[in-house]
């Protein structure tokens, strides 16, 4: 193993995204740290096969001082992507990971003995809350979540807060206000702003990015509260109708993992970005049932999306991140979403049998009152 840049230390380094990023940490030249619990809902199976073998590998949960500590030993780059996340009924637990485990993170570089130069954290499109809009009268716009009410009545879009005519979806920037209202939302927000207030406190560059829904191989197949590429994947294999829900025409933007995996170090090496948050997104907008339907095409199977016409409380209608800020430094996402499914599919085929969890999680989300009835 080469030393020839240093170390860095991957948070959560067992997961969909951490994991890409230690491959390519590994094959850029540096050595590589992990620290991940093997967070039982994503990885019920224990250490995942892809674990990189020239990488340090530390079992041990971010919230805990002493596993901290070992595992920031010669560390000089510090991606930060372990959380807690998905859409679950857990919701401290998202404030004591997510915010408290960064917290402690910060706590411990505050004492001034490690030797780390450069933060990134992975920070999510969750913070925006509903997406960014364009009113043909009123310009940008950013209505609030919807209400209860006109969910109800079965009014997806939201509409204009200033005319109350429906305007038009438009790539959220950076300088979107933020939002989000969810218990995963908030505490990313908080994670985001601890770590960029800290980092300007201890002098230490810090980069937050907001990451678009993630998708790739080796995203949980076990977890059946996050990753809607994974969750209809599971169902469709299973020749199960993925469920959408409202009409299935809300809109996101789906990254591949190792456009995001390249962002991270993109920003690790580039200073013009340093103490900045950035989207890490495409730009482009794609509905729910469309997702659905191309997935069943890849797998080859006939099963046709069944759309619900529920709503997921805390869910926004369209939500796609505007790239602009990232690709003025000169990144760009390389991988479209049909090569990226089409890659991920392929993983999933490699998986042998695939089970799927999300029947019976639904069933949990209604009980709780996060799905309506
Ligand atoms: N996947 C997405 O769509 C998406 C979108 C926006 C932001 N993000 C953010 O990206 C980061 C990585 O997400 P991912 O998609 O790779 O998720 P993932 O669940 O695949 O990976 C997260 C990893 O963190 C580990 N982990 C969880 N809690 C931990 C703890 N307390 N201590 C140590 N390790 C812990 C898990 O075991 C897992 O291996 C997270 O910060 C997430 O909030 C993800
Ligand atoms: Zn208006």
């Amino acid at each position: 193993m080469t030393n020839r840049k240093g170390r860095a230390l991957v948070t959560g380094g067992a997961g969909l995204i951490g994991s890409h990023l230690v491959d390519l940490l590994v094959q850029s030249g540096y050595e590589v740290t992990v620290l991940d619990n093997l967070e039982p809902q994503t990885h019920p199976q224990g250490k995942p096969g892809w674990l990189n073998p020239d990488a340090q590998f530390i079992e041990g949960d971010i919230r805990s001082e002493s596993a901290l500590h070992k595992a920031l030993q010669d560390v000089r780059f510090l991606f930060h992507q372990a959380a807690f996340g998905g859409f679950t009924t857990e919701i401290s637990k998202y404030l004591d990971v997510n915010a408290g485990g960064t917290a402690k993170i910060f706590e411990l570089l505050s004492t001034g003995k490690y030797a780390v130069e450069k933060v990134v954290v992975a920070s999510s499109q969750a913070v925006y809350g509903e997406g960014a809009y364009q009113c043909d009268k009123d310009g940008f716009v950013f209505p609030p979540l919807r209400s209860q009410a006109e969910l109800k009545k079965k009014h997806w879009d939201p509409a204009c807060p200033h005319c109350g005519v429906l305007p038009k979806p438009i790539p959220a920037s950076e300088s979107k206000p933020r939002d989000g209202e969810t218990a995963y939302a908030l505490s990313k927000e908080c994670e985001e702003r601890l770590s960029l207030g800290a980092g300007r406190q201890l002098k230490i560059p810090v980069v937050a990015l907001r990451y678009a829904v993630t998708y790739g191989p080796r995203q949980s197949i076990f977890n059946p509260y996050t990753g809607v590429v994974s969750i209809f994947s599971t169902l469709i294999l299973n020749n199960l109708p993925p469920r959408v829900y409202e009409d299935g025409r809300q809109t996101r933007d789906f990254i591949f993992v190792g456009d995001v995996a390249r962002a991270n170090l993109f920003v690790m090496e580039n200073p013009a970005a340093d103490f900045q948050v950035f989207n890490v997104g495409t730009g482009r907008a794609t509905g729910v049932s469309e997702l659905a339907q191309e997935l069943s095409r890849i797998y080859g199977r006939h099963v046709t999306p069944a759309v619900v016409h529920k709503f997921r409380w805390g869910d926004v209608r369209h939500l796609v991140l505007d790239p602009g800020r990232l690709k003025a430094l000169g990144f760009q996402a390389k991988t479209d979403l049909s090569e990226g499914l089409r890659q991920f599919a392929e993983w999933m085929k490699s998986q042998g049998k695939v089970k799927e969890y999300f029947s019976k999680a639904y069933e949990q989300l209604k009980r709780h009152r996060l799905i309506d009835e």
